[in-house]
């Protein structure tokens, strides 16, 4: 289906939903959650800003997302809330990982995962399984096995594709997309050194990718990376290894730029025609992980600054119609990686603690598709 009859197809979904007989708003059946009507601006005199980024992405014919954290969407009546009013697709942040849905080599836990997928079946949400092969995050019984030799190449290849077709055959159907294969190049535009790459060799990815559409011939399947936002030799490798996997008819369907940036240094201007480089070779595109941390502490000024980052990133995505969803990683600074990963820095998200709006969250508002 063309990019654009498919964003058409995606328009009239999603005004379809709209249209259906709401199920009643969580926000609306309680108490209220934060004001997030954005005031009519001058700039729009009379031109109705939408609301909320649902309605938002339903104007831009995209999807607009959050990675979740099943903890909050357990215990946080109010994040639940906000998530459900907001996002008309999740990921889960870490809850489909392989550390997480198989601590013990067959013994599987899919509480979190099975969590985020009724969340969205419950709100008319999509949803990207986040991530079948990658180098950070696996079971200590995988890693340990085949660090001691216990476990040889033949049967890590093995449990490889059994782990890919149990998860994708899990939620056959009602994943959208799947990022397959996450962060494979580094940062120097070489294949990415891991216990794939070291014991498989670099067939690995496209064996991935065809288990995984074995598993589930609907999801879209997508490589997924960060720092692609810029035009560097990670994206001519990037460019290399999907030339390569379409030549060897590989079913890889997109794209990933996971969009996590930093106020403190240069915002990448150059990543529209950066993009364009990837749906230029067909491939439909995604920006899965946006956020922007800044050394804290927050300031006004600050807060402007990650209000036009997030709103160009955005822009980004609604101004290439190959590029079919915009996922924030976290919509609320009381829930982010960053402050653990980044020392000093922080408030990386939309919304502050308490669920309210940032500039960030009311310049995403206004965007435009073109
Ligand atoms: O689950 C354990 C828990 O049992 C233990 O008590 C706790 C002690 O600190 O750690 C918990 O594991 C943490 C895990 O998140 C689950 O919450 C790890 O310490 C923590 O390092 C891990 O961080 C995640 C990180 O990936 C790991 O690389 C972040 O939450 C997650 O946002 C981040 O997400 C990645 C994407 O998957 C890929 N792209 C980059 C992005 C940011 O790193």
């Amino acid at each position: 289906m063309r990019p654009a009859t498919k964003r058409l197809a995606l328009g009239l979904a999603t005004l379809a939903l709209a249209l259906a007989p709401a199920l009643p708003s969580p926000a609306s059946a309680e108490t209220a959650a934060p004001q997030t009507t954005a005031p009519q601006t001058a700039a729009h005199p009379g031109k109705h800003k939408p609301d909320n980024l649902r309605e938002l992405a339903r104007k831009l014919g995209i999807h607009i997302g959050t990675a979740v954290d099943v903890t909050a969407l357990a215990e946080e009546d109010d994040y639940r809330r906000v998530l459900n009013r907001e996002f008309t697709h999740i990921t889960a942040e870490n809850a489909m990982k392989w550390e997480s849905v198989e601590p013990e080599r067959g013994v599987y836990n899919w509480e979190g995962a099975d969590a985020v997928v009724e969340n969205a079946r419950r709100n008319h949400q999509r949803v990207r399984g986040h991530t079948l092969v990658w180098h950070n995050q696996l079971p200590a019984w995988l890693t340990q096995g085949v660090e001691s030799g216990e476990i040889d190449a033949a049967e890590l290849r093995a449990i490889l594709r059994d782990h890919i077709k149990k998860e994708v055959g899990r939620y056959r159907g009602k994943i959208r997309a799947w990022d397959v294969a996450n962060e494979v190049i580094d940062d120097d535009g070489n294949m990415r050194q891991s216990i794939w790459l070291t014991h498989l060799g670099p067939g690995y990815i496209a064996d991935a990718f065809r288990w995984a559409r074995q598993a589930d011939p609907h999801a879209k399947l997508y490589l997924n990376d960060y720092n692609l936002e810029w035009d560097t030799d990670k994206i001519d490798a990037y460019l290399n290894l999907v030339k390569q996997l379409q030549a060897q008819r590989v079913p890889l369907d997109g794209m990933g730029f996971q969009g996590h940036l930093g106020i403190q240094y240069d915002y990448p201007g150059d990543f529209p025609n950066v993009m364009r480089k990837f749906t230029d070779l067909g491939l439909e595109v995604a920006i899965t992980e946006a956020d922007a941390r800044m050394v804290l502490p927050v300031t006004p000024e600050k807060l402007a600054r990650q209000a036009e980052f997030f709103r160009d990133m955005l822009k980004t995505c609604a101004a290439n119609r190959r590029c079919t969803e915009f996922t924030v990683w976290g919509f609320t600074d009381r829930h982010s990686w960053v402050p653990e990963w980044f020392e000093g820095e922080g408030a990386a998200t939309p919304m502050d603690e308490n669920l309210a709006p940032k500039p960030a969250y009311t310049a995403m508002l206004g965007v435009r598709r073109f």
